[in-house]
């Protein structure tokens, strides 16, 4: 298994530049990341789904089982790799199960607990989505979690995977792939911090400079 990179964004510019750099293998959204992107959600859906090759998870607002199945089904419509993101909630997990058994696929979100990941996978969830930077916001350890979720998740047979979400720096990506969680998903700032480290740029800048050096004096 290889630790799978979301970018969790709306951004399509952001999408295409982790794209062209083999850092995207799918997409999180949600309506606060959608009313950041500053466009019609169909819209930006189609968009997403016609850049990215991997699974594009779209969030609605629907509160009963019966109107999320709904949302679902018009979502399913606005891309070939579109899956729905379903909350953490009871009327939720009768949506997932329904869509499961109908094939389509799903992203279990707010996820605080490994209760609520414990349920989230037997109600057959594709994903699921433990929240760490909000878990860290209130004095918890939101990775403490990950490590939890995998753990009870290796005891068993479940297909669920682990999406790491509310990603706020580097060391959420670090472990979580300690705690092998299948997926983070990350925003493009974060994605672009995980390249950089200054003992790199001055080593480059080094053995450039002693390139030349040599050079000038093999003349
Ligand atoms: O995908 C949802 C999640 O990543 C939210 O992140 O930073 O709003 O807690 P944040």
């Amino acid at each position: 298994m290889n630790m799978k990179f979301f970018l969790d964004t709306a951004d399509v510019e952001e999408i295409r530049r982790a794209v062209a750099l083999g850092m995207c293998d799918g997409v999180t959204t949600n309506p606060s990341l959608i009313m950041k992107a500053g466009k019609d959600h169909k819209t930006v859906i189609q968009e997403i789904s016609k850049v990215v090759d991997g699974p594009v998870s779209v969030e609605g607002i629907a509160e009963t089982a019966e109107d999320m199945i709904k949302e679902a089904e018009e979502f399913s419509t606005w891309g070939p790799n579109v899956v729905i993101k379903i909350p953490m909630t009871k009327e939720g997990m009768k949506a997932v199960r329904a869509l499961s058994q109908k094939g389509v696929k799903t992203n279990v979100t707010l996820v605080f607990s490994a209760s609520q990941a414990l349920l989230a996978a037997k109600a057959g969830a594709t994903y699921v989505s433990p929240f760490v930077g909000r878990l860290d916001d209130i004095s918890e350890t939101g990775t403490d979690l990950i490590s939890d979720i995998m753990d009870i998740y290796g005891n068993y047979d479940f297909s669920t995977e682990v999406i790491v979400a509310s990603i706020r720096h580097p060391v959420h990506i670090l472990e979580s792939a300690r705690a092998g969680a299948h997926i983070a998903t990350v925003p493009a700032a974060v994605l672009e911090k995980l390249w950089h480290h200054p003992l790199t740029d001055n080593g480059i800048k080094t053995f450039k400079e002693h390139h030349e050096k040599h050079k000038n004096t093999m003349q």
